[in-house]
């Protein structure tokens, strides 16, 4: 990559089209979310090496329990597998943490995320949040009834009051969100993080990602002209 481009100081990634890049192939859509994990891993690499402080990537939404339970239980298992080795992040120098309602997910699955967010708290490189069974109307769902039963008072209710009630607190919202595989929407990520973010949308199917499209996105990035409302 050119090295006068500056990079995005939190990237977001909506993980999509594993299961379009199986199909494409004749293979069962959790080969393709295989797949697309393994991409992950390696763009995270690379996307750390790059000096980028913030990757928050979408794993699992809040409506993706719809789909068939083979499809989800697979997701799950791959998501054990992927926190297995607890120290894995800190050894990366990778500080992990966790978006979403973890409510509904199995014990071990929320035992490995507090191991895996706790093992690697002290990290300086790369902070990685992952979404899992996040939806940005749900996390402002649960920002409200925090602050209801805080009992905080209407005067004080603040934008920023609003932030720091979410998945996201104490975290500068994204300046760079992607979306892979063609699809234009939203898909109720980070709804309210989103407000100034620049968008970057691709035909590329997610396990097809590579590093330089990466370098494609940041250059277009580059070339934006972020007004926040001003002139
Ligand atoms: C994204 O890929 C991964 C998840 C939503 C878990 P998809 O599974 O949505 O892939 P497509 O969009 O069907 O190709
Ligand atoms: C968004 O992708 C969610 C994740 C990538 C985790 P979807 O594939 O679920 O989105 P829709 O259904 O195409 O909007
Ligand atoms: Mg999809």
């Amino acid at each position: 990559m050119d090295n006068e481009l500056k990079v995005p100081n939190h990237i977001a990634i909506i993980l999509d089209g594993n299961g379009r890049w199986a199909k494409k192939r004749n293979m069962p859509r959790g080969y393709g979310h295989i797949v697309g994990c393994d991409n992950l891993e390696k763009m995270c690499d690379v996307i750390k090496d790059m000096g980028v402080k913030y990757l928050t990537v979408y794993a699992f939404s809040t409506e993706n329990w719809k789909r068939p339970k083979e499809e989800v239980d697979g997701i799950m298992n791959l998501l054990r597998d992927y926190l297995k080795d607890a120290e894995n992040f800190k050894d990366e120098n990778i500080k992990v943490r966790f978006l979403g309602d973890r409510t509904p997910l199995a014990d071990d699955i929320k035992a490995l995320m507090l191991k895996n967010e706790d093992g690697s708290k002290d990290a300086t490189g790369l902070n990685l949040n992952i979404a899992i069974n996040y939806g940005g109307r749900d996390e402002i769902v649960h920002a409200v009834k925090k602050i209801i039963a805080a009992g905080i008072p209407e005067t004080d209710i603040t934008e920023q009051l609003i932030s720091d009630n979410l998945y996201t607190a104490g975290m500068p919202d994204p300046d760079f969100i992607i979306r892979p595989s063609g699809e234009y929407r939203t898909s109720n990520y980070l709804l309210w993080q989103s407000a100034y973010a620049e968008y970057w949308f691709s035909d590329i199917l997610w396990p097809d990602f590579t590093p330089k499209q990466l370098d494609k996105a940041i250059e277009d990035f580059n070339h934006r002209n972020r007004r926040f409302g001003g002139v």
